[in-house]
Formats: C-alpha cells, structure tokens, sequence
C-alpha cells in the first residue's frame, strides 16, 4: 500500500542542480551551501541489536490490530501533500522556502475524530523528507518518524499515510527529519469533535512561527553554528548570572529561552505590519486554536482588551480557566474562547525571553484604527495561565493510580551546548525505555540544565501527576530550567515511540529519546 523508496538511512542521493532551490538561491548570494540532506542518525539499538528484537516494531501485527480496535466513522477523508520549494509573501516581504503546496502555514486539514485520513505526500525537496503528525495518538507505523517508524521519503518518492484519527483537538503537522520544522513545511490539523457542544460562535486557527529562511541564517547554518560553537559566550557564567537565568513569576521559562535571534515573528505566515485580519460581529464567542510551530521561540499570547477562557490544552479539553496572557513552548497547543467586544483588537504573541517585533493577528469587530505594530497590550503583563491552573475535564482526566513502572528522563547540556542529552545519552547513544502494554507508567522529566525544553511525547496524550487523577492532559510540556515536573501515561498504543525537546536545535543536538513496548512473551 505504501509506495516509498526504502531509505533506511534517511540520506538522500545528491539532487540534480534545478532541484535546488532554496539552497541554489543561498548559493548565489555567496552563503555556504548547505549538505546535510536530512540525514539522521540513528540509536545503535534500533540497528538489529538484540534489543531491538524484544521490542514491538512499527510493523508487528499488534499494531494493525490496535488500529482495528479504534472507534471509526467509516468516512475517508483524502488530501495530498506536496512538500516542495515555495517562494512566499510574507506581507512584503518575499522570501524562498520550504512549503507543503507552496502556502506558509500548509493549507489546514479537517476531519472528525475516527474518520481515516488518507494523506499522499509527495517530496519535491532535494532532501529526504517526513510527516509526523503532532499531538495524535495514532497507529506507530504511520506516525512519521525517519529511522524509527518509517524509512525518510527520498527526494521525488511519495509516501501513502493512512490512519484512524483518534481524538478530537487542535494538532499540527510537519516533517521529523533534520531542521525541516525550522522551514515553512507546518499546517494545522483540526479534528473537530463528533459530539461537539458548540460552546461558540466563530473559529479562528493562529499558528506562531519564528521565520529565519532565506532572511537570517538558514536553519541549517544555524544547526551547523550550534554543531562546531555550541551556544558561544553562554559557559562563564558565575552564580548570580546562573540565579537569573532560573525561572520566577515574570519569567516562568526562566530568562535563557532560545539560542536562535529570528529577524521576524509570524502570525499564520504574516508579518505584524501586514497582518491576517479576522472579521466579527461584536459579542460573538470565538474560539481561538493556537499552534506554536516555531522551532525556538516560546510566545507569550493575549488578545488587547480582552479576558481569554482557556478551554483545551494539546487538544484535550480542561476545566475552563480565565487568564489575560498564556505561553505556548514550541509544538504546544491551547484552545481559548473570548466574547468579542466592538472595535479593533490585536491578537499579540511576543516571543518570550526574546526581542524583536511580537507577531499578530488583528480581530476587527468595530471602527477604528488597528494598533500599531509593535503595540503590547497591558493583558501580555496580566494573569498568566500556569499548568497548575489547569484541571482535566470531567471525561478527559487520566483517572487515579499507582505507577506500574517509574522512569527518569534527565535533561541535560553538554561540551558547551554543542550537544543535549537525555538520561546522559544523545539519541544515537541512547537505550529505549522499556515499558509494557497496559501499564500506568510514571515519568520524572529533571530538567538539570539551565533553558526550558517543551517535552515532546508520541503516540500518547499523558497527564501532569496528581493524586486526584484531574491532571491536565498535554502530549508537549515546557519544563522549566531546574525543575522537574512528573507525568503519567497510559501505555495503550504499542509501538516505538520517541521522547524530545522540540526546540528542534536541541533535538537535532540529541535531546531525543525512545519508548518500547515490550512485545508478548509467547513470541
Ligand atoms: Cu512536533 Cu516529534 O514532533
Ligand atoms: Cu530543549
């Protein structure tokens, strides 16, 4: 059914020259050309190590039979995907990339909670290539990852994704393969609830992107600048200049939240001064779905004169909260609804710990003058949403109990920010954490390092540990420098999943781990 050129390795063939490109244009304009296609490196386990041979793989047939458990509509719903070079207009300012049919964010998908979604992608780029499906606990084999769930999609290969969509929520979509995410290759994925209550009038999807391509430093400059300098001037830091980069109550990420400058910040792939508007009545309930798609950047998120109620998290619906301002880490998702008042309202996310322009969008239910760009509403310095605030819905929550098995994952720096470990290990040296199906499995995320790392969890929706069991249900979790917050998951979704920070420099630095079933005995 899948028609892939196999590609274990994940490295691409050299592409012809007219291929490529985004790199063809920085060619030109004297930058160095960049070549690492992509190319992964894989933990030594998954190589056919005996390991490797105890553990559940993408195509055991436990994973078609979870499949065939998950509740369906038996609609089909079918799109296909173009991963190609893109020249975009950002609002005056052009800029060439990387894009899902050439739009910045990709055209958003739509579907409801147990219809299959059927996505053809095809890879037009000149380096192999993936789609991983965020947030969705879906079948293992199907969930995109180069290496560990499926071979890369090799430059003009496609690949047949085919899936029961399991929960409703806001999700997003884009390529697991190198500093790709750092590219315009991001769409959102909406998966509408059957059983909706319809608690709102109008919908708005804002998906953030911190934009460097073809305007700062490529994403793979970038990643080569970490690779051979580390994070620079950051290491002599004496005790006091440690004390202040720790997380307080103005700055809950703590005050070192990314390494990367970008020269602009987006709002649905516009910039401030050229921003998507949105058009209500006034008093209408919007519900408004964010998106952090940026590769580096937390945002901090209020809507000028207005009080937001924060009604999901990573898709998962929670007992409503009333806040002025939230912060989203990178890949992390909330859902908030706002009774619009009448005029013209600016929906703000500044990049937190970072300067440069916030990005927006506009909400314009009245007359009047936009606010100017730059312009940061008073409610980005108000009530600001934590996790603790935050109860699972009645229905959403994981429930109590005891762990069956408890697991550390310490985040750590190392060789000056030239690498970023998890348990001591990148991910080429890592070891799976071996979990078993059915088990309550409990996870210690220390974080002994001094940035935050927004956790990323595949193929399951886990839950802040609370003795109640009402923990707020999130698959993409900041955790702040020093602090080590526990989760709780159930292990239903036999597969290798992975674990990772998705500042995607980190990530791509080793800051990425795996899960593995343990497969039946009897085989
Ligand atoms: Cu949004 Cu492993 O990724
Ligand atoms: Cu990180």
């Amino acid at each position: 059914m899948n028609s892939h050129v196999p590609d274990s390795t994940g490295n691409a063939p050299k592409p012809p020259g007219p291929r490529l490109g985004r790199r063809a244009v920085l060619g030109l304009s004297g930058a160095a050309v960049a070549t690492t296609a992509a190319g992964l490196v894989l933990p030594r386990w998954l190589e056919g190590s005996a390991t490797a041979g105890h553990l559940v793989a993408p195509h055991d047939p436990v994973i078609a039979a979870t499949e065939r458990a998950r509740a369906r509509t038996g609609r089909v719903v079918r799109r296909t995907l173009n991963a190609g070079p893109a020249t975009v207009d950002l609002g005056g300012r052009e800029v060439s990339t990387w894009a899902f049919d050439g739009e910045v964010p990709g055209r958003p998908i739509r579907v409801k909670a147990g219809d299959q979604l059927q996505a053809r992608v095809s890879n037009d780029l000149p380096e192999s290539t993936s789609v991983h499906w965020h947030g969705l606990a879906l079948r293992n084999d199907m969930d995109g990852v180069p290496g560990v769930t499926q071979p890369g999609i090799a430059p003009g290969a496609r690949f047949d994704y085919s899936f029961v969509v399991p929960h409703p929520g806001t999700y997003w979509f884009h390529p697991h393969s190198g500093v790709q995410p750092d590219t315009g290759l991001y769409a959102p994925l909406i998966v509408e609830d059957p059983d909706e209550p319809g608690a709102y009038d109008e919908e708005i999807v804002l998906v953030l992107d911190d934009w460097t391509d073809d305007w700062g430093q490529s994403p793979d400059a970038i990643l080569r600048g970490f690779r051979s300098n580390g994070m620079g001037m950051n290491m002599g830091m004496n005790m006091g200049e440690m004390a202040s980069t720790m997380s307080s109550t103005e700055n809950p990420l703590g005050t070192d939240t990314g390494d990367v400058s970008y020269p602009a910040h987006l709002v649905n792939g516009r910039l401030p001064t050229a921003p998507d508007t949105f058009r209500v009545e006034p008093g209408r309930r919007v519900r408004i779905r964010l998106i952090n798609a940026g590769a580096d950047t937390a945002y901090r998120f209020a809507v000028g004169g207005h009080r937001m109620s924060v009604t999901h998290s990573d898709g998962f619906p929670v007992v409503p909260v009333e806040v002025d301002a939230l912060i989203l880490g990178m890949g992390e998702r909330f859902d908030v609804t706002v009774t619009v008042g009448d005029g013209v309202f600016a929906l703000v996310a500044a990049p937190e710990g970072k300067d440069g322009p916030p990005a927006r969008a506009l909400l314009r239910s009245g007359a009047g003058a936009a606010p100017p760009p730059g312009d940061l509403p008073r409610e980005l310095t108000g009530r600001l949403l934590a996790y603790t605030d935050l109860l699972a819905a009645e229905g959403a929550a994981l429930g109590p109990a005891e762990p069956d098995r408890e697991l550390d994952a310490t985040l750590t720096m190392a060789n000056g920010g030239r690498r970023w470990m998890i348990n001591d290990r990148t991910f080429e040296d890592s070891e799976p954490l071996v979990i078993a199906r059915g088990e309550r499995v409990r996870v210690r995320l220390a974080n002994k390092s001094m940035m935050f790392h927004p956790m990323h969890l595949h193929g399951h929706t886990f839950a802040l540990t609370r003795k109640d069991g009402r923990g707020v249900r999130k698959d993409n979790l900041n955790v702040p420098p020093m602090s080590e917050p526990v989760i709780d998951f159930v292990a239903d979704n036999p597969g290798r999943w992975v674990m990772h920070c998705h500042n995607i420099y980190h990530m791509e630095l080793g800051m990425m781990t795996t899960f593995g079933y343990r497969a039946p005995a009897s085989r």
